[in-house]
């Protein structure tokens, strides 16, 4: 009998994604799965999830909820060439609403997920050994698991917590712990209570068999004050069962030779077609069209943590450079419009492109030369390991996973894989940004040196799938006090 593995996700790419958390969803199993494990996602049915592919089950999940019990539709698919199960949780109610996230029934919603989840097994008769949680969304799992009695045939699975981003924590007042339908004991400083407030990632830390984080970096920074978001003293006590594992792309998603978003294919022994996708992004976002300016470009969030404000700032600074910068981006509109400014400002340099546009971030990934993210913290950043396989040179700051996976250039050897800055300073970031277009311009053997070590570097699944299948062993055998036989 294979490892039965339920995984849990607010977010599965391609069904619905806003981040990096969906990318995560939607490739891990599937490394998960080529490696024997009987694993199944979970996740919600939104409004403007595609249907195309997905069937209807007879079936509906009564999921026990704080005022009595309400119901949910079940529609399967299938992770894209593969035979992994996605569960798609259905209630207008709760997810026909044109935003994932936002919604002063935040909690309720994500309780309702949470709890259906673990109900969907029972309708199922599919007893997981492994419950894998992801984010504060389905925080509340690990401590269902372990406390109602409704969950009673799961309460020999090991619980996994994986901290995606801990600077979201779906905490609130204390007065809604109500929501969890668990009983006021449980509002106590070991479960859910965190200084008056209502917190379920602290519940989740304190539940679960195991931890992990998305960098062996963040798994040590978010054990300090500066990056623990409160909760740094909760991780520190629990470090012997944190791990930091670093994700891994899909890499048949993000393939320069097959990608169907972009101008021309291309691969590390004949970059022609890189050239061709830099004229058509240059043309796409209405700069000029040549090969002797350095592209640079953003993709992302635009939240305070991706450190944008910086870049901003560094733009004005860098006003008599021969440069042009493409970005797409959406989220505060205060970002939105002040780079929708520059960008009015300096149309012969700067495009900006707000919204969420998944064609277009592939074909920035591989029409640029340089790939730029100054995030103030990152626990692992996908976009760096994306630019990397199409040959797109990243100038990251030394944060998270960004740390752990862009290798600072050497200068005279021309050894590593992109330029890194430590100080989040508009300084820094000119200074970096300065020294990685004087290498472009007087060492470009150095330059296509790094893009060709860049393309073939392993960025699969296979390894992070090892090693996530590694910790759900040993969470098992903590779990049951033997190791699984299979
Ligand atoms: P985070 O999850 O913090 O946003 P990651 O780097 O892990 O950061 O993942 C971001 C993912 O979301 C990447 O797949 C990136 O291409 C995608 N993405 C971010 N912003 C946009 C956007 N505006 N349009 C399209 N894709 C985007
Ligand atoms: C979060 C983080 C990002 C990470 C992603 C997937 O959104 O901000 O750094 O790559 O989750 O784990």
């Amino acid at each position: 009998m294979p490892l039965k593995v339920l995984f849990a996700s607010a977010e599965v790419a391609p069904f619905r994604k806003t981040g990096g958390l969906a990318d995560v969803a939607g490739a891990l199993p599937k490394a998960l799965a080529d490696n024997g494990v009987d694993v199944r996602v979970v996740t919600p049915f939104y409004q403007g999830t595609p249907t195309d592919g997905t069937e209807r089950l007879d079936m509906a999940v009564r999921v026990p909820m704080y005022f009595g019990t309400r119901a949910a539709g079940v529609r399967r698919a299938q992770l894209p060439g593969t035979a992994v199960p996605v569960y798609l949780l259905e209630n207008d109610h709760y997810y026909d609403r044109p935003a994932l996230y936002g919604y002063g029934d935040n909690l309720e919603r994500f309780v309702f997920l949470s709890r259906g989840a673990l109900e969907l097994t029972k309708v199922l008769d599919w007893v997981p050994d492994v419950v894998h949680a992801n984010d504060w969304h389905t925080a509340l799992m690990p401590v269902y698991v372990n406390t109602v009695e409704w969950a009673r045939p799961l309460h020999g699975a090991a619980t996994v917590y994986t901290i995606h981003n801990l600077a979201y924590q779906g905490d609130e007042d204390g007065g809604a712990h109500f929501v969890t339908a668990l009983g006021p004991e449980h509002f106590n400083e070991w479960e859910f209570e965190h200084f008056g407030r209502f917190n379920p990632v602290k519940a989740a830390i304190r539940h679960s068999t195991k931890l992990s984080t998305v960098s062996p970096r963040y798994a040590g920074e978010i054990q300090t004050s500066d990056f623990g978001g409160g909760l740094d003293g909760e991780l520190a006590a629990r470090r012997a069962d944190l791990h930091g594992i670093l994700n891994g792309i899909d890499t048949t998603d993000w393939d320069p030779a097959r990608d169907p978003h972009i101008a021309a294919h291309f691969d590390r022994d004949d970059l022609t077609g890189k050239a061709v996708c830099k004229a058509a992004l240059q043309r796409e976002a209405g700069l000029a069209e040549r090969t002797d300016v350095p592209l640079l470009g953003v993709v992302s969030r635009l939240t305070p943590q991706k450190g944008l404000d910086i870049l901003a700032d560094a733009f004005g600074r860098m006003a008599g450079w021969d440069l042009q910068l493409v970005l797409l981006g959406a989220g505060d509109p205060a970002d939105e419009s002040r780079f929708a400014a520059l960008a009015a400002d300096h149309p012969d340099r700067l495009r900006c492109f707000i919204g969420f546009d998944n064609g277009l971030a592939h074909r920035i990934e591989a029409g640029c030369d340089f790939l730029v993210i100054p995030s103030r913290f990152e626990p692992c950043g996908l976009n760096q390991m994306y630019s990397m396989r199409y040959g797109t040179l990243p100038i990251v700051r030394a944060t998270g996973g960004l740390a752990d996976s862009v290798d600072n250039y050497a200068g005279s050897t021309g050894a590593g894989t992109g330029f890194v800055f430590h100080d989040l300073t508009v300084d820094a970031l000119v200074g970096t940004v300065g020294w990685a277009l004087s290498v472009w311009r007087d060492r470009p053997e150095h330059i296509l040196a790094m893009r060709r070590r860049t393309m073939v570097r392993d960025w699969s699944w296979h390894r992070a799938g090892a090693e996530y299948e590694r910790l759900y062993l040993e969470a098992y055998a903590r779990r049951r006090g033997h190791a699984f036989r299979g």
